[in-house]
């Protein structure tokens, strides 16, 4: 495999030619990292079972955890899944393009591979000029995970793409950070009452509006990740994870900060280098401290979450403490991520 090509895209006007340099690579079953609203997604087409397979290798993912197909036009579902049921076509014609994702029953022409061997499909289409014009110029849905190793931090810039997968994959479309900065909300609507399988750039409160009252598993919390018979089976294994260790503080505000001070101190006598992702603009002298934004601008909160992460771990600490936010908006989406990141690792101040 030659190197990663590395083609900058205007990401609010994309270029005719690299989106056609690009498609092509996808048509002739290569694989694309581009970007969408969340995160940068490894796209292949999502009807082509070698160019599929080869996303779970280049990853590293289990073969039973399924894709994400993107579209760029609605009518696309109905050739992907066999039964849109009314709910599903109320979302759609809210939030799509947007941040929200449908598990269906899928049609005989998804291949088993593309969704990991399930019944059902998850289709999303992204609120990305790039993705929706890539996907358009390809002339086919295109199966898209995070485009990072399976268990790291989601990728919100090009660079991060690079680093865990550069010399895998054939292209990298360049259309700088990405806006949301964590995944899509996973809604499936083949289970009554529906249910969150994934919290995410979507608050689960706008969704409920749509369809009243959604089931929020434990796993979608972030909680009791690797326990069980998870639906999605995503849910089962350690994700967004830095190679040290992370631990989340939660709680109100003030006893999260005494709290956090109180590990930097214990854990440094104990010789270690700790990192903090700090809300509110919070000091923690003796760590490298990373502000995330104040709990009252979660968006930004989501945004700088994976990049800060990464950061914290290239720096070489061997912990890193986590200021909890509340879980309502996408303070949902931030919990489960640092929860999970965490392996299991989150305690109550
Ligand atoms: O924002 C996003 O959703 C990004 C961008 C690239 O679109 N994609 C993304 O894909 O996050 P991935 O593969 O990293 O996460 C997809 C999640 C996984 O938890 C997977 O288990 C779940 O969706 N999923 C996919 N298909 C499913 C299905 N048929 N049934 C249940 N869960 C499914
Ligand atoms: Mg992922």
């Amino acid at each position: 495999m030659p190197e990663t090509r590395v083609l900058r895209v205007n990401p609010t006007e994309p270029e005719k030619e690299v989106i056609a340099e690009a498609a092509a690579v996808i048509r002739s079953g290569g694989l694309v990292a581009f970007p969408t609203e969340t995160v940068y997604g490894l796209g292949a087409d999502a009807l082509n079972e070698a160019a599929v397979r080869r996303i779970f290798e280049v990853k590293g993912r289990p073969p039973d955890n399924p894709l994400i197909v993107h579209i760029a036009d609605r009518d696309s579902v109905y050739l992907l899944a066999s039964e849109v049921p009314p709910a599903a076509e109320e979302l759609i014609s809210r939030f799509w393009p947007g941040p929200l994702t449908l598990v269906l029953k899928r049609t005989e022409l998804v291949p088993a591979v593309t969704c990991g061997g399930l019944e059902t499909v998850a289709v999303r289409m992204p609120a990305h000029p790039v993705a929706l014009e890539l996907i358009r110029e390809s002339g086919v849905p295109i199966a898209a995970p995070s485009a990072n190793l399976s268990g790291s931090p989601s990728p919100t810039t090009a660079e991060h793409v690079l680093r865990d997968l550069g010399g895998k994959i054939e292209v990298v479309l360049d259309g700088g950070p990405t806006e949301i900065g964590v995944e899509s909300t996973v809604i499936d609507l083949t289970v009554e009452p529906p249910e969150l399988l994934r919290p995410g750039g979507l608050p689960l409160e706008e969704v409920e509006r749509v369809l009243g009252s959604v089931r929020v598993p434990e796993s979608a919390r972030g909680l009791a990740a690797f326990t069980g018979r998870p639906r999605s089976p995503g849910m089962k294994y350690r994700h967004y994870a830095p190679r040290c260790r992370l631990i989340v503080v939660e709680g109100d505000p003030e006893p999260v900060r005494r709290k956090v001070a109180e590990l930097v101190l214990d854990l440094r006598a104990q010789g270690m280098r700790v990192g903090v992702l700090a809300l509110d603009g919070a000091d923690y002298p003796g760590a490298e401290v990373v502000d995330l934004g104040p709990r009252s601008d979660l968006k930004k909160v989501a945004r700088s979450l994976f990049t800060a992460i990464r950061k914290l771990d290239e720096r070489g600490v061997d912990v890193i403490l986590a200021e909890g936010v509340e879980e309502s908006g996408l303070g949902l989406a931030i919990m489960n991520r640092l929860r999970k990141a965490s392996g299991g690792e989150f305690i109550r101040a």
